[in-house]
């Protein structure tokens, strides 16, 4: 993890929050290439389960809701954790993770006894910082997708089943953040709530776990380190009938990647008085929904983490060709040979039109190879002499560090068909 955090902050993937005013604890901020990298998992992740599918359609709402909507989900009452306070220091954990033993902080042993804390952000509305005017910072994103059911289905004109997705912030006060951007107070989810018919929620569940399993090999993950985790009874969400988790083997422990459950008519009964599904034929009801839901953070950090190598004399990030920032970088052999630079940059404003180019043009081939390798950029372009005479530039490749020629007129082409391998 160490090794992955330096990195981050040294080539502008992920830097501390606030950092020039000491920080803000575990809050992160994402540099020019980790926005890069995360808008790269964003769009993927729409294209595959929105844009390339009939059944699903997205929206984009506010994160700010009326308050009735998390009386209604059950969060103001529900969504909340047991946390004890040290006696001594007044330091406060969760009840269930100092085990009995003492303070970490001030090494007394002496606790109060356990308080519900609701994990809920609140803020207020307007002027006045009165009761009335609480509101709350959305803790997931799926709310939106069952308040707008409605408005969905009589604008989309779809028929069971059908999902509707939603990337976006969510934000909650945790008591136990950190290990980077594994848990923090402000993260952001790509969730999707799947309606279907009551009878057919097992089919429907087996299917979102295998459409799970798909995205999580896109993001280049060595299944042996994934565990689905079935969670009992008591430690299910309110809401939830059956809840699978996807762990992973980070660093610091296995632990939940992503999760999918079964949310039942749940969500739809508590909001909607009248049931909000008609169908010819049929009395109208209340569809049940499955929930496959992604963390965006946790899927940088498993690519990043995914896709470090250290080799021989160089640290390579092997990423998936479609989440590299880069996809490819131009160099001139020579910074100091005119001829050279204009060629090199008559290329790379070309390529710039189709794909996210790199420019370098510092220090000797090698160390610029070496760079771009460190930031996961699958191919580096190099003009040379013989560019001049024969119109051709070296390609060489991010993984195996192979070179090879070929004419500037394909150049586009080539990356492109590479990219798509
Ligand atoms: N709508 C269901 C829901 O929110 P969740 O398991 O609480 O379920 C879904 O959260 C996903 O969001 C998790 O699997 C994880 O990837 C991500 N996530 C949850 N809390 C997080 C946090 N504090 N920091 C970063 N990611 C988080």
């Amino acid at each position: 993890m160490d090794k992955i955090i330096s990195l981050c902050k040294r080539r502008g993937f992920i830097f501390p929050g606030s950092e020039i005013y000491g920080g803000l604890a575990n809050s992160w901020d994402y540099g020019p290439l980790g926005t890069e990298l995360k808008n790269n998992i964003k769009q993927l992740w729409w294209k595959k389960f929105v844009q390339s599918r009939d059944d699903i359609v997205g929206i984009d709402a506010s994160l700010i809701m009326n308050p009735k909507v998390w009386e209604a989900s059950g969060h103001l009452k529900e969504f909340s954790d047991p946390l004890i306070e040290c006696k001594s220091c007044h330091a406060r954990f969760k009840e269930d993770s100092l085990g009995g033993k003492e303070c970490p902080i001030c090494r007394k042993k002496e606790f109060t006894l356990a308080k519900q804390f609701n994990l809920m952000f609140k803020t207020f509305i307007g002027p006045a910082e009165e009761k009335d005017n609480i509101v709350y910072f959305r803790p997931e994103t799926a709310q939106a997708m069952f308040v707008d059911f409605k408005n969905v289905l009589d604008t989309s004109r779809k028929t069971l089943p059908f999902g509707i997705a939603q990337i976006g912030k969510a934000f909650r006060n945790e008591i136990t953040p950190g290990n980077f951007i594994f848990r923090t107070r402000e993260f952001e989810q790509m969730e999707i709530e799947y309606f279907i018919r009551e009878n057919d929620w097992k089919k429907y569940f087996e299917y979102w776990r295998k459409e799970m399993i798909g995205w999580i090999k896109d993001l280049g993950v060595d299944m042996k380190k994934i565990h689905e985790i079935e969670i009992p009874d008591k430690e299910r969400a309110h809401y939830s009938r059956r809840t699978l988790d996807f762990n992973y083997e980070f660093p610091f422990g296995e632990k939940e990647l992503y999760g999918l459950a079964y949310r039942t008519d749940f969500d739809l009964k508590n909001h909607f008085k009248e049931p909000p599904y008609k169908e010819e034929g049929v009395e109208p009801f209340y569809p049940h929904a499955i929930e496959p839901t992604w963390g965006v953070d946790r899927s940088v950090l498993v690519a990043l983490l995914e896709a470090y190598h250290e080799e021989d004399k160089r640290v390579v990030l092997k990423l998936p060709m479609k989440l590299a920032p880069y996809k490819a970088a131009v160099f001139p052999l020579l910074a100091n040979k005119p001829e050279l630079v204009k060629l090199a940059k008559k290329i790379y404003d070309d390529l710039r039109k189709d794909f996210m180019v790199a420019w370098d043009d510092r220090g000797n081939i090698g160390k610029r190879y070496f760079s771009q390798d460190e930031i996961g950029t699958p191919y580096c372009i190099t003009v040379d002499f013989d560019s001049l005479e024969k119109n051709d530039v070296t390609i060489r490749d991010r993984d195996t560090m192979k070179q090879e020629r070929v004419k500037i007129v394909d150049l586009a082409d080539i990356l492109k068909q590479k990219l798509e391998n």
